[in-house]
C-alpha cells in the first residue's frame, strides 16, 4: 500500500487541532514577521503558556518593530521582567534597532537573519518558515522528540542532534508541506507539546501513530534518550 506522506498526516491534524495562539496568523491572513520574531525569541527558553501574556503586553506597548526599536532599553527590560534569560531582551532591543537601520524589514534570508543579535539557527528557521513561508524546518526540543520517536532513534542526545535535525528535514517532503511551511513548522510544535509529550504521550490520538516506529515497539516514552551527565 502507498504510504500517506508524513506532512499530509501532520497538516490534516493541524487543520483541526492547532492551538489558537496570539502570534499565529488568523486563517486566510498572512503572518506578521515581527510577531513571529518576538514570539520565537520569547519561546526559545520559555513555555507557551508563560509567553502568551508577555507577548500580548509587548504588542500592546510596541505595536510595530519600529516602536520597539525606539523604546528605551529600561522600558523593554521592565516589560520582560519575570520571563527570565534577560540577555534575550537586550538582544531583542538591539535586533529591532539593527533591522530599522537596514530599512525596517526583517530579513527573509538565513544569513542576514543570523547576523542579527539573538538569532541563531533555530530562530532564523522559525522566522523563515512561519513568517515568510519558506520551507525551513525549525528544530526545537519538541521536534527532536517527535522525530526520535517516529524513527525510533535510540542514540542519545546531545550526540544525536544532527541526525534528528536531518530526519526532521525529511518530514516536510511532499507538495503539501512545501506549500505550507509555516503551518507545517507549527504543527510539529503542537504535536510535540500536546500529543507527543515527554511523559505519557497520547499515542492513541496521535496522527502519526500508524507510522511511528517507537509506538510500534512500545518505546515512545523512552525516547529520546539523553546522555547521563
Ligand atoms: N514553540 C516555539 N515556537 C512555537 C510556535 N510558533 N508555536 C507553538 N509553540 C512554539
Amino acid at each position: 500500500s502507498t504510504q500517506i506522506p508524513y506532512a499530509t498526516l501532520i497538516l490534516r491534524w493541524y487543520d483541526h487541532h492547532q492551538r489558537i495562539l496570539p502570534w499565529r496568523a488568523k486563517t486566510g491572513t498572512i503572518p506578521d514577521p515581527y510577531h513571529v520574531l518576538l514570539s520565537e525569541i520569547m519561546l526559545q527558553q520559555t513555555q507557551v503558556a508563560t509567553v502568551i501574556p508577555y507577548f500580548n503586553k509587548f504588542i500592546e506597548n510596541f505595536p510595530t518593530l519600529n516602536d520597539l526599536a525606539e523604546a528605551s532599553l529600561e522600558k523593554v527590560m521592565a516589560m520582560w521582567t519575570g520571563l527570565g534569560y534577560y540577555s534575550r531582551a537586550r538582544n531583542l532591543h538591539r535586533c529591532a534597532q539593527e533591522v530599522v537601520k537596514i530599512g525596517g524589514i526583517i530579513p527573509s534570508n538565513f544569513k542576514e537573519l543570523k547576523d542579527l543579535p539573538g538569532i541563531g539557527d533555530y530562530t532564523a528557521a522559525a522566522i523563515l518558515s512561519i513568517g515568510y513561508n519558506q520551507p525551513f524546518v525549525a528544530v526545537d526540543g519538541n521536534v527532536e522528540r517527535v522525530t526520535s520517536r517516529l524513527f525510533a532513534i535510540e542514540d542519545s542526545l546531545p550526540k544525536v542532534k544532527p541526525q534528528l535535525a536531518a530526519l526532521a528535514k525529511t518530514l516536510n517532503e511532499g507538495q503539501e508541506a512545501q506549500d505550507r511551511p509555516g503551518d507545517f513548522a507549527q504543527a510539529l510544535f503542537d504535536i510535540g507539546a500536546t500529543i507527543c509529550k515527554p511523559k505519557n504521550p497520547l499515542c492513541l490520538i496521535c496522527p502519526l501513530s500508524s507510522v511511528c516506529k517507537a509506538h510500534q515497539q512500545n518505546i515512545a516514552e523512552l525516547l529520546p534518550k539523553r546522555e547521563k551527565k
